[in-house]
């Protein structure tokens, strides 16, 4: 039997429906500008970018909700006189939008002939593109360096009981104080890299799998942290009371979420903010799977910033900017995010550090 590409789809789903559900599922902003620059449209990857919903942002002036200076109404301008025009990496606030972000625009009209022409205006995010696809790509690093980690843990452990146990019998043997010493610093030592191999994996323990709040976890990390540093630090609280729970392990998220605020407290030696803030996202892709719904954390500090020749390796293993710093807090969270299926970035400058944390929300069986 012959089909064509319209009939292929079920009957009972009309042209406009198909049309929403591909907008509702495009990554780009769109946006659907009338003839009097007033937004009549915005697809939830639009509502996501420019941290609005379409209640708020439909009747708005399209300038005042993309500002993006004079290079947008020159486009509009072009777009009115038929013309399709592409901006690139042009820095965009909205009004609404806590932190400034890069975008590629593009204007393009249609004109149905009616009342003057609509302009169809797409904004999709360079920076997150770029840094998603390097993220995804890394932590598919991350994830066979995990795997020879945990080869390389049985290997080490194995033989370090062997060591330490051969060492006590030792140390029960001799008589000598001064050569106990020696048994002494073997047991010690034994148990240090014991402890570095075991952090190293994670321990690796399967994970619990319980229904928690974000919420619940970042305000037990702030108090905590709180208690550790009286005076000086600063918490600053801007939460989206609408994040659905997440299903996972909460004391390892519990640690993931301490091993950042303490590397900004650390950072800010005690004195400045911190700043946690968190976000529903629908639509996203993390990993190469689709989630309808997700949640944005971020952890902000005041501090000097990353140093720059460490900023790509921050999240591997063994890499770190302190004296006494072993490398493996970020290389752990890591871990802990990505086995809860969720992604961690970072950005960073002088007086302005910030990773983000971007977890899946489960759907309901
Ligand atoms: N908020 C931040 N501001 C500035 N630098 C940071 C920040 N967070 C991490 N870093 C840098 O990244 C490095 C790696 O951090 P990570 O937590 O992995 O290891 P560490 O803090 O050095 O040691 P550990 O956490 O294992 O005790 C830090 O040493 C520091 O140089
Ligand atoms: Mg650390």
């Amino acid at each position: 039997m012959h089909h064509d590409g319209a009939n292929a789809f079920p009957m009972k789903h009309s042209q406009a429906d198909i049309c929403r559900s591909v907008l509702d599922g495009l990554q780009a902003a769109v946006l659907l500008v009338g003839p009097d620059r007033r937004v009549i449209f915005m697809n939830p990857a639009a509502e996501g970018l420019l941290e609005t919903s379409r209640q708020r942002g439909c009747g708005r002036d399209v300038l005042d909700l993309v500002p993006m200076g004079m290079t947008l109404q020159g486009a509009l301008i072009s777009g009115e006189e038929g013309a399709t025009t592409t901006l690139r990496e042009e820095m965009l606030r909205g009004p609404l939008q806590a932190e400034a972000i890069t975008v590629d625009c593009t204007v393009s009209p249609i004109d149905d002939g009616t009342e003057g022409p609509c302009m169809i205006v797409e904004l999709s995010q360079v920076d997150q593109v770029a840094r998603m696809t390097r993220e995804t790509t890394l932590q598919e690093n991350q994830g066979a360096f995990s795997q020879v980690a945990r080869a390389l843990a049985h290997e080490i452990k194995n033989p370090l009981g062997g060591i330490r146990g051969a060492a006590q019998l030792l140390d029960s043997e001799l008589s000598d104080k001064d050569l106990r010493e020696y048994t002494r610093i073997i047991t010690h030592e034994t148990d240090r890299l014991n402890g570095l191999v075991d952090r190293l994996t994670g321990g690796y323990s399967a994970g619990e799998h319980e229904s928690f709040n974000l919420h619940a976890v970042l305000e037990h990390v702030r108090k905590l942290t709180q208690v550790e540093n009286p005076g000086g630090l600063e918490f600053e609280r801007d939460y989206d009371p609408s994040i659905p729970d997440i299903i996972g392990d909460h004391a390892q998220m519990t640690q993931a979420a301490l091993n950042i605020v303490r590397n900004a407290v650390q950072a800010m030696e005690g004195q400045g903010c911190i700043r946690l803030r968190t976000r529903v996202r629908r639509q996203c892709t993390i990993h190469h799977r689709r989630h309808r719904l997700a949640i944005e954390a971020s952890i902000t500090d005041t501090g000097p910033g990353i140093e720059p020749d460490l900023k790509e390796r921050i999240f591997f293993p063994m890499v770190t900017g302190r004296p006494d710093g072993t490398g493996l807090g970020l290389a752990l969270t890591r871990e802990i995010i990505s086995r809860h299926g969720g992604l961690i970035t970072c950005i960073s400058e002088p007086g302005q550090t910030s990773f983000t944390l971007l977890l899946p929300v489960k759907e309901k069986a």
